[in-house]
């Protein structure tokens, strides 16, 4: 026949916030043969909640699946040859399903919901130190345990169905591979370290689900997926391989991130840097401490610390959908290269509350330092700048917290082919920015775990044994001095004002 003979090939399904992707590598070469993606609908029944629905979830995946085959087959390659699939996702996202009818017992939780606020004050003063100890997790609305207790509370059908012990927790990457596997007919209920690390349930120094947590939470153990490394066969879909990875640990597997003090941002939906250790380092500037990854079950486990920012990339959206000031994602770059500056205007986009390093829920976005002269190019200046500030204030924060000084951070997500934003990054942090020349790390990242623990995959896991990624570099063209001042007098302070002004 005509068909292309390529040898092996791997796979990611890539769940993120607002889409859903799957994407088909060469186990070889890394090349990425053909993708689709679907967009998933949020719902938001009321101010701070944010929903998503299981079973659209669900869907997304298969409808990616399918195009994506068409796809491959139309350029005569055999889909036969894919051999594994690594799922990896959004983290934190909280469902809840009936294991003997398969049915979704309420919409997905989704990490940026604020509905938890009040638990978590609550829990605050009391809790604080012995959940971090353990979880090296701040107590906030964005992890699993508390969204899990509120479905437990509010959620008449959650309640009978734990209580007559057919009830099923899990973060997104499980409820697939528990469908994908067989659903009610015998799924695989299950999830790797990276998305344990996440729930605040999970013990990062046992690496297990903690007892004590589950007991303060009151959450029943039987529930819970079963926690496994982040490149092991879990179980098979037809006859591939799947396996799972958290979207953020992916990107840095993607990145081959393996070393001590390396750094990685994703500017899309989430904005996070990660730094790594053999143990874990707990921080002292506001910043998580989370498992990086596990690659095999007998392997050691990795962490990172991580400043996760809820709104980074997200702000685009906003002035597009919300304000109607772009049309189009790309027409940001322009608008805010026509003036080059932001003469002034601050944009704190604290629209879910800050996370790191202020973790303060009641925060809420502000726009300031408005003239007469102010126009939407400022405007659109003053958002790239903000996932500037806000990338420069968690470097600073791992700077303080490990003591090593960050020399080059590594970028990913959408908003990296905006190359003012990226000068403008580089300019803010005065190190240089690198991103790949393959943008699409966090899907090859779970593409690549999970052709390691099939064995078809020639990329090495392995730290001594690097792969050379082609990449671009942006350097600091501003000097240290004129940058250490227009960022330590202005903006860090209105930063504080934005989290201040919900308080007053
Ligand atoms: O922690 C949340 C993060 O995993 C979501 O990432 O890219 O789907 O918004 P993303």
């Amino acid at each position: 026949s005509n068909r292309i003979m390529l040898g092996p090939l791997v796979a990611a399904i890539d769940q993120g916030t607002s889409s859903t992707r799957f994407l088909v590598f060469n186990a070889k070469t890394a090349e990425l043969l053909s993708h689709h993606q679907v967009e998933i609908k949020q719902s938001f029944p009321k101010e701070g909640w944010v929903e998503e629905d299981p079973k659209e979830i669900l869907q997304s995946v298969y409808e990616c699946m399918d195009r994506t085959c068409e796809k491959l087959t139309q350029l005569n390659i055999d889909i036969s040859n894919i051999k594994a699939i690594g799922v990896t996702n959004q983290r934190e996202t909280t469902l809840v399903w009936d294991k003997e009818t398969g049915e979704p017992l309420y919409n997905a939780i989704v990490w940026l919901d604020l509905r938890t606020q009040s638990t978590v004050e609550s829990n605050i003063c009391y809790f604080s130190c012995f959940i971090q100890h353990k979880t090296g997790l701040p107590i906030s609305t964005y992890f699993s345990a508390v969204k899990l207790r509120w479905l437990m509370d509010n959620v008449e059908k959650v309640h009978e169905a734990v209580l007559s012990h057919r009830a099923m927790f899990g973060t997104v990457d499980s409820w697939l591979i528990w469908c994908l596997t067989g659903g009610k007919k015998g799924g695989v209920h299950c999830t790797d370290v990276t998305n344990a690390s996440r729930t605040m349930l999970f013990n990062i120094h046992t690496m297990d689900w903690d007892p004590e947590l589950c007991k303060y939470f009151d959450i029943p153990m039987e529930i819970l997926p079963k926690v496994r490394s982040s490149s092991e066969i879990y179980g098979l879909m037809v006859s591939i391989c799947l396996q799972c990875l958290g979207d953020q640990s992916a990107a840095l597997v993607g990145q081959m991130c393996f070393k001590d003090g390396q750094a990685k941002n994703t500017y899309d939906f989430v904005l996070l840097i990660c730094l790594f250790s053999s143990y874990p380092v707990v921080s002292d500037h506001g910043l998580l401490t989370t498992v990086a990854y596990k690659l095999g079950r007998d392997k050691p486990a990795c962490y990172a610390l991580e400043g996760s920012v809820a709104i980074a990339g997200a702000v685009v959206r906003w002035l597009k959908d919300n304000l109607g000031i772009i049309q189009t994602s790309t027409e940001l770059e322009e608008l805010a290269a026509d003036v080059g500056t932001s003469y002034g205007c601050y944009f704190v986009p604290a629209f879910s509350g800050l996370y790191a390093p202020y973790w303060e829920p009641s925060a809420r976005g502000i726009i300031c330092g408005l003239t007469q002269f102010t126009n939407r190019s400022h405007l659109a200046f003053a958002a790239l700048e903000a996932v500037c500030f806000q990338t420069r204030e968690i470097l600073d924060a791992m700077n303080q917290d490990s003591g090593i000084h960050l020399s080059q951070l590594q970028v990913d997500g959408g908003m990296t082919s905006n190359r003012l934003l990226m000068q403008l990054q580089a300019d803010i942090l005065c190190i240089p920015v690198v991103k790949p020349s393959m943008p699409e790390t966090t899907a090859l990242g779970a593409a690549m775990a999970a052709g390691a623990a099939e064995g078809v995959s020639v990329w090495s896991l392995n730290p001594e044994d690097l792969t050379e990624v082609t990449s671009e570099k942006f350097e600091p063209q501003i000097n240290p001095e004129e940058e250490t001042s227009i960022f330590s007098s202005v903006p860090l302070g209105f930063y504080i004002l934005g989290s201040m002004f919900m308080l007053i």
